[in-house]
Order: C-alpha cells, then structure tokens, then sequence
C-alpha cells in the first residue's frame, strides 16, 4: 500500500488518518442514533403510511409474503434501524431497497411507531 489515502473511497474521509477517520465515524453513530431517537415518531401519520408496506408485511404488521418478515411489535429502535440500514445501503434487499427510496427521516419514526405499538401475542408450542 503506497498511500493508504488514496484507496479511501469516501472523499470525506481522505487526506486524514485512520484514528481520525474512527473517531469521524464514531461520533457519526452516536449523532446518527441520537436523531434517531429524538425524532418522534406519529402512530397515526405511521398507521396511514404503513397502507403502502400491507401487501408484503400486513396492515397488523404480519407477513402476507414467505420471504417477509412480521413487523408487528418489534422493538421500534430495530424498526429504525432496519429501515436506515436499507436507506443507507448497508442492508440490501431487491423489494425493501425500491421502497424506502422515498421515506423520510420523519417516515421512519411513524413507521416504526406504529409497527412497534401492534400487541402480539405468543404461544410457545407445546
Ligand atoms: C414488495 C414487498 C414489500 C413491501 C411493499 C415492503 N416490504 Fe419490508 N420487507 C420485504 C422483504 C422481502 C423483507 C426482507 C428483506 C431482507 O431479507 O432483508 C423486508 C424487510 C423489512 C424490514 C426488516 C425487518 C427485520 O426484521 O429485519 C423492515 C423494518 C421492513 N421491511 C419495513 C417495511 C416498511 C415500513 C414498509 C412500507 C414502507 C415495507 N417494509 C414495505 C418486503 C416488502
């Protein structure tokens, strides 16, 4: 590796050291998980929006599709991060990849609101 710099494929990031580069990054998740939190999300703008995810994961946030996950009830900071992993490209899926093209920051909030606030209720098998 002649310059380490120059394999850096983030232009954000090139010119500075790796320990500097980590504490960008760092400091970028605490702050991304932070607004995250903050914003707050709208269980009745989140029930409305969640009409265009019903034919894959249900309006009750169970999976309509095999290869669906069910939403209902999940942690709302998983729903979050679900959905920015998507946005952000880290996770990568053909269907969820075209839908949360369109989402805000402000969709994601409702969007987990609602989906974590649907009660479930379990039975172990026997
Ligand atoms: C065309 C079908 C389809 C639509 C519409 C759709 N999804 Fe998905 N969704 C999927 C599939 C398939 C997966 C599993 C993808 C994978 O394997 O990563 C998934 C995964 C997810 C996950 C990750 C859940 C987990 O347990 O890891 C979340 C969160 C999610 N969808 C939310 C939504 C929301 C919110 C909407 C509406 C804005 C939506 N999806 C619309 C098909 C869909």
């Amino acid at each position: 590796m002649r310059d380490g710099n120059v394999l850096c494929p983030l232009p954000a990031f090139a010119g500075r050291g790796t320990l500097q580069v980590a504490a960008m990054l760092i400091t970028a998740l605490i702050f991304g998980n932070i607004s995250n939190a903050i914003a707050a999300g709208n269980l009745t703008a989140g029930r409305q929006k969640a009409l265009q995810c019903q034919t894959c994961h249900g309006l009750d946030g169970l999976s309509k599709l095999p290869e669906a996950p069910h939403l209902a009830g999940q942690p709302e900071p998983y729903l979050v991060k679900s959905l920015n992993d998507y946005r952000k490209g880290i996770r990568k899926n053909d269907m969820m990849t075209l839908v949360v093209e369109k989402l805000t920051d402000q969709d994601v909030a409702d969007l987990a609101a609602f989906y974590a606030a649907i009660e479930v209720t379990v039975k172990l098998p026997k």
